[in-house]
């Protein structure tokens, strides 16, 4: 059964999208499509159609061709709030039916017949998008769907050993590569963060090419593409091919014939409610965004074991605390990084000379701004003993109170 839907026409600005979010907080699905590709996605399952923007001009032209459609019709361009939505919706008699319990349903369906008999491939991240998408799949085709996961020795705690557990009773083939030696090998001695992030993207690259060369040939490969992506692209075909910018490209040595992206319809909060609805675990369902090339760029300066393996025990501290303290759900994100400081400390008597790590925590939906989070001092003050008790190495704690802009969210 395909969903009734709300076609949402965008001739740019925010509006659309946070319209979009509204009508599906009504239990109402929708989709977004720029205003010059709209006319061709109108079908017998669009119950009603809004303009939604803030260009102005040739406005009229398009009126005249969407009534065309003899489809209830709402003219939200340049509107800052709309106040007659639920007339309108009420207007079209579109059920308010649409949850993520019956769109799991609807694309695990789908994907069993899209693929039918076929092979799919999929890079696992271990990130939220690549993991949901990893279990619809699997939770649809099972062992036809084989995932490649690339432990590259920079990942947060437990990370590798979690994403495989998730997983070992999916029913899926998972190919799990220990590339944490190749990676450091490549990586010592490299401090420019630009060079790192292209080191650990073709290096990537290489080691999931090995892998795919053992498969040959398949034929879909699977990508945890959301609907923001697609959105911001402005352009459906064009994020397809943009792909896996994480990771610097694809690989060529896989043929495939087609790209299975479930997940391009929907939200990242919507995205992470289906994962709990297919029973992902809520520490891989929260999962923070996370740069591709992981702690590659939060460690400053040269990387090696040591200092990735100081920078997890203190990351890891800091997480617990704020999850124990009950702010993890309220802080965008939160995490540390290790900087390239040394400085002089003073442990059980003795003289230190140890690394300074400092923490950021941002208050942020969209992740393009941000203000950093005002985390209460008793809390901050049980982080900072925990992480110079416990990790070796670490004498200095610091917090980062900028916002952004100007400051990144990341210390790259
Ligand atoms: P900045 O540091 O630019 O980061 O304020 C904005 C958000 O993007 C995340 N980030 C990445 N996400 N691949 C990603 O998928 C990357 O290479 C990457 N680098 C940064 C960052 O963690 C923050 O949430």
């Amino acid at each position: 059964m395909k969903n009734e839907k709300i076609l949402i026409i965008d001739f740019g600005g925010f509006q659309s999208q946070n319209l979009a979010r509204e009508i599906r907080n009504n239990s109402i699905y929708c989709e977004i499509y720029p205003y010059k590709k709209a006319m061709d996605k109108i079908d017998d399952t669009v119950k009603g159609i809004i303009l939604s923007g803030n260009k102005k001009e040739n406005i009229e032209e398009y009126i005249e061709k969407y009534n065309n459609f003899k489809l209830p019709l709402l003219n939200a361009i340049g509107l800052d709030k709309i106040n007659n939505l639920n007339d309108f919706l009420g207007q079209t008699k579109i059920k308010n039916n649409w949850n993520m319990k019956n769109y799991k349903d609807y694309i695990i369906d789908k994907i069993k017949k899209e693929v039918g008999n076929g092979k799919v491939l999929l890079a696992l991240s271990g990130g939220v998008d690549s993991s949901v998408c990893a279990k619809l799949i699997s939770d649809a085709i099972g062992h036809q769907l084989t995932c490649i996961f690339v432990d590259t020795g920079l990942m947060r705690k437990n990370e590798g050993e979690e994403v495989r557990a998730a997983f070992k009773d999916s029913g899926m083939e998972l190919i799990s590569v220990n590339a944490e030696e190749r990676f450091l090998e490549k990586l010592a001695g490299i401090v420019d963060p630009e060079e790192k992030r292209k080191i650990i993207g073709e290096e990537f690259i290489r080691v999931f090419e090995e892998e795919g060369r053992k498969i040959e040939s398949v034929d879909f490969l699977a990508q945890g593409t959301i609907y923001s992506d697609v959105i911001e692209s402005g352009d459906e075909d064009e994020v397809a091919i943009k792909s896996h910018h994480n990771v610097g490209g694809l690989p060529d040595v896989v043929d495939f014939n087609s790209l299975l992206e479930p997940l391009k319809y929907l939200f990242k909060d919507e995205v992470r409610k289906l994962g709990l609805e297919v029973g992902l675990d809520d520490n891989l369902v929260w999962r923070q965004p996370f740069p591709g090339p992981g702690l590659g760029v939060r460690v400053k300066g040269d990387l090696t074991k040591e200092k990735l393996d100081m920078l997890r025990d203190a990351d890891y501290i800091f997480r617990e605390e704020i999850k124990n303290a009950g702010l993890d759900k309220s802080i965008g994100q939160f995490f540390a990084v290790l900087t390239n400081i040394q400085s002089v400390g003073n442990r059980d008597g003795k003289r230190t000379y140890d690394y300074t790590v400092a923490l950021r925590a941002v208050i942020t939906t969209d992740y393009m701004s941000a203000e950093f989070a005002e985390i209460p001092y008793e809390v901050l003050k049980i982080v900072s003993q925990r992480i110079t008790n416990e990790v070796d190495g670490v004498n200095r704690i610091v917090y980062d109170i900028t916002s952004k802009p100007p400051a990144t969210i990341e210390w790259e």
